[in-house]
């Protein structure tokens, strides 16, 4: 679940149009670009122990510290974007499902043009970053080809149908251009989200028992906003499509062979936790 953030200002309610809809203050109130390599926070080598277990500590602090948690997501996030496409600085991105915009506001630290699109404002918060449009990502208000790279972290099980939310994607995304996609596997152990690893157990047990723990009903629902997504059929859909090809396929926070283990069948789908795809827009 995404955090409620503090700051930023503007939503903007867009028509779900075909064509190039700029956010309202969008491009005009990105931060200043920081010279490349001047970023403060400390570079994990990825994959590597060190950043996994920073990664860890701040997942188990998400509660009390979400600031803190998302912070380093979102920056970790952009440094595998930039380790597979070079400096994000001048780029246009677009962020989907971006929540409350800790990495459209991470790009645009770095200096790209990034917009955020969710269709949720219970997601966006009070104070989203300026120029977030409300807007559902099987349907976004961007002409084709519009972004360098377009973004989403874990969505896509969150979507009832992955395959037309990829396409989608992939529309909006220049050919040559990369699409940056992860997503928390079913059988992984945190499948199923606030009432994981129970999940294992069956959705509704899952559910009900977190329900009694907490005295709350849980967010996510199977098959209403959580889906069952798994590693090796997404991967052979992928592969069938012609409009990306893969880059990489990989676990999104392991700290070695992080490709390694997506190649194992029926391993996979438990241990690689968060699928990472990184994926090119081919030629139409
Ligand atoms: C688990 S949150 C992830 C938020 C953020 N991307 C992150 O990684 O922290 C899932 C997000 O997907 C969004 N979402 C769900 N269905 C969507 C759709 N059809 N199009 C775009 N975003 C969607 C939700 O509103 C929510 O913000």
């Amino acid at each position: 679940m995404a955090p409620k953030r503090r700051r930023g200002s503007v939503v903007s309610r867009v028509p779900v149009v075909r064509g190039w809809s700029r956010p309202r203050g969008g491009a005009a109130n990105v931060t200043a670009p920081r010279p490349l390599g001047a970023s403060p926070h400390r570079r994990f080598k990825d994959p590597s122990l060190q950043r996994s277990f920073a990664l860890f500590r701040a997942f188990l602090h998400e509660q009390d510290d979400p600031e803190g948690c998302y912070s380093l997501l979102a920056r970790d996030s952009v440094d595998q974007v930039e380790a597979y496409d070079g400096p994000v600085a001048g780029r246009t991105v677009v962020d989907v499902g971006g929540g409350s915009g800790y990495f459209t506001e991470e790009f645009r630290r770095r200096g790209a043009q990034a917009y955020l699109f969710e269709p949720d404002m219970g997601e966006l918060g009070e104070r989203p970053p300026d120029g977030a449009v409300v807007a559902d990502g099987y349907l976004l208000p961007l002409r084709d080809g519009a972004a360098d790279v377009t973004f989403s972290s874990n969505v896509l099980e969150h979507v009832a149908d992955p395959q037309t939310f990829l396409s989608e994607l992939a529309r909006v995304t220049r050919p040559g251009g990369l699409v940056y996609v992860s997503f928390t596997n079913w059988l992984s152990p945190w499948g199923g989200h606030e009432w994981a690893p129970w999940h294992y157990l069956g959705a509704e047990r899952a559910r009900a028992r977190y329900r009694r723990r907490t005295g709350r009903a849980a967010k996510h629902t199977l098959g209403e906003n959580l889906f069952a997504v798994h590693i090796g059929a997404t991967l052979r859909q992928v592969r069938a499509r012609d409009d990306v090809e893969i880059v990489s396929a990989r676990s999104r926070y392991w700290p070695f062979l992080a490709e390694g283990v997506v190649k194992a069948p029926g391993l996979r789908e438990f241990a690689t936790w968060n699928l990472l795809l990184i994926l090119r827009r081919c030629p139409p």
